[in-house]
């Protein structure tokens, strides 16, 4: 079933509204904020366990009136709907989309919740519900069997070591969570993940592993990703001659059966392929070509979380994304976190030049969070048509990037404060930190003796959102003593835009909202925008020339002589420098 043509944005009467506010358009936060005692609370939003605060950003009531006309004309509620009833709205693919399917608690599944869509839905002849928990059953089962010690390698032995092989979706989530995770992770237990077709990348990954300790879970939606499959074929090499060297396993095809039945595991929609690499299909995790590679932690794709951290703390992981889906059926649009937070990155990207938006996590246990976004919003809305086929009539896809604080601070906030761009960010921070820490002796100057650690982080995050926003007049620089000619340069012109999202503590459930908020984000901005945010089709040229391109840098001549003068160049130029 195709979309019907989406709206264009920009012929509807609060598109072209905002088009004239933002030709001349002269943001005063400070002002903003002195007239108007109430902004912070008129613009502090809750989503489930996420205080959420937009009044840092460049908006007047008249503005976020305008932007939530433009959600209202193009349907974004209503196309919501229709994605978690299974509609096929990743119209290129001919698919559903439902990974919000992946997170119904059994109690709504079974009928016993009141939530919607209704228990039991049944998209494509296939009963949603059912499979999804058959399938986290099973995840489960196993996980509790890695984590007992019941699940054995092949010597007898329990396993201490997960290797995820796995790219795109199918790494950055789990490795994501696994590092947000850390303290939930079981005492013994360790997640390595493995992406890079690179040799490096398994090659450090597996160093210092213990063969007969170690698992390694092929996780790949389509089974047929070069990376994954030729690091599946290294890892399973790895695991035959380090068994083999010390007289773990007879050689024997037998022998080599039997250990990779022990120490693979696999994660795809497409068990038969499982089978044909030698992983038995009883030790395969299915899931469903309804859910995206970028939305698929939450499914199968998870079994190294799921394992690291148990079956509860996963289910209050989904449970987290849970309540923000809840969040984004049921609230109305003005008071919609994620609805507002994709408003106004369509405010910025089309009205204001923005290019690239931050997500600057104020806990180092979210290090990876900003990787993960990266695949979550750019292979979603980096597009240039829209779910018709026909161009797009504006912007779409901005660039996502970001680190952990403090560290981003001494990098690359100098430009984010001074620089010429628009550069919109969000600030995310936790209250309770895993660690609370005490500076036992202080400075003996600004940090008092036994200060709390996590305090003097989150110091920054409150100061710094507070510099973006209000700035340094030169009025203020002067009145410090700066000398005339150095006043330029120490101006802060204030008036650069940052959200800030407060959690209680980063447990599985807040890791899970916080994914749930920028998937929906995605989702407002690519419906605004009219594109298809489930496709990626933008990927496909590359890896098909990678391998038309194979041959000639592995020394076919013929091959190489058909390229272009560039690439041909290149390889015969690699290829002279090669030495080993
Ligand atoms: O990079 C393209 C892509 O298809 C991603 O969307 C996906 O997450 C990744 O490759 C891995 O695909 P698979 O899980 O099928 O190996």
């Amino acid at each position: 079933m195709a979309e019907a043509t989406p709206l264009d944005p920009t012929t509807t009467d609060a598109w072209k509204a905002l088009g004239g506010i933002a030709s001349g358009f002269a943001p005063d936060l400070r002002g903003w904020f002195a007239t108007d005692a109430n902004r912070a609370e008129t613009y502090t939003f809750q989503a489930a366990d996420l205080t959420v605060d937009l009044s840092k950003n460049l908006i007047t009531e008249e503005i976020l009136a305008h932007l939530l006309a433009v959600a209202k004309d193009s349907g974004v509620a209503e196309r919501y709907e229709a994605m978690i009833a299974g509609e096929h709205i990743n119209v290129t693919e001919n698919r559903a989309v439902l990974h919000t399917a992946l997170r119904r608690p059994a109690a709504d599944a079974s009928g016993a919740g009141e939530l919607a869509p209704p228990a039991g839905f049944v998209v494509d002849g296939a009963d949603i519900d059912a499979e999804v928990h058959a399938t986290l059953d099973k995840v489960f089962a196993f996980a509790e069997r890695v984590r007992s010690g019941e699940w054995t390698g092949v010597t007898g032995k329990r396993i201490e070591t997960v290797v995820n092989i796995g790219i795109g979706g199918s790494d950055l989530g789990p490795v994501m969570v696994y590092e947000a995770l850390k303290p939930y992770v079981q005492e013994g237990l360790e997640c390595r993940f493995v992406s890079n077709i690179d040799p490096s990348d398994i090659y450090e990954k597996t160093a210092g592993l213990d063969p007969e300790t170690t698992l390694f879970i092929v996780a790949s939606k389509t089974f047929g990703t070069l990376e994954t499959l030729t690091n599946a074929r290294l890892a399973r090499q790895w695991l035959w001659e380090r068994l083999g060297a010390s007289g773990s396993i007879a050689d024997t095809e037998e022998a080599r059966t039997a250990a990779v039945a022990k120490h693979f595991v696999a994660v795809s929609t497409a068990l038969d392929k499982v089978a044909a690499f030698g992983i038995d299909p009883e030790n395969a995790f299915g899931f469903w070509d309804w859910v995206g590679g970028r939305y698929s932690v939450d499914s199968a794709i998870g079994t190294s979380v799921a394992i690291a951290i148990g079956p509860d703390g996963f289910r209050d992981f989904l449970g987290g994304f849970h309540a923000i889906d809840e969040h984004m059926r049921t609230t109305p649009l003005e008071k919609n976190v994620p609805v507002l937070m994709g408003l106004l990155n369509v405010w910025y990207t089309n009205f204001l030049g923005a290019q690239s938006h931050a997500v600057l996590p104020y806990a180092q246990y979210l290090h990876r969070f900003p990787a993960y976004l990266q695949q979550l919003t750019m292979e979603s809305n980096g597009k240039s048509v829209r779910w018709d086929g026909s161009p797009v009539t504006t912007d779409t896809g901005e660039i996502f990037w970001g680190e952990p604080g403090t560290n981003g601070q001494h990098a690359f906030y100098q430009l984010i404060h001074q620089g010429t761009r628009l550069i919109p960010a969000d600030f995310i921070a936790v209250a309770n930190p895993a660690h609370p820490l005490k500076d036992g002796t202080g400075d003996g100057h600004a940090v008092e003796p036994g200060a709390d650690v996590h305090s003097l982080f989150l110091a920054n995050f409150f100061a710094q959102t507070k510099a973006l926003a209000f700035g340094k007049t030169a009025d203020e620089v002067r009145a410090e003593g700066t000398a005339e000619s150095v006043v330029p340069a120490r101006v802060f012109s204030g008036n650069r835009p940052t959200t800030s999202i407060l959690a209680p503590a980063l447990t599985p459930s807040v890791v899970g909202q916080l994914i749930a908020l920028y998937e929906h984000i995605v989702f407002t901005e690519g419906t605004i925008w009219g594109i298809d945010s489930f496709d990626q089709w933008g990927v496909e040229l590359g890896k098909q020339l990678a391998l038309q391109i194979a041959p000639a840098v592995d020394g076919d001549a013929a091959a190489l002589e058909s390229q272009d003068s560039s690439t041909k160049a290149l390889i015969a130029k690699y290829l002279s420098l090669r030495t080993n």
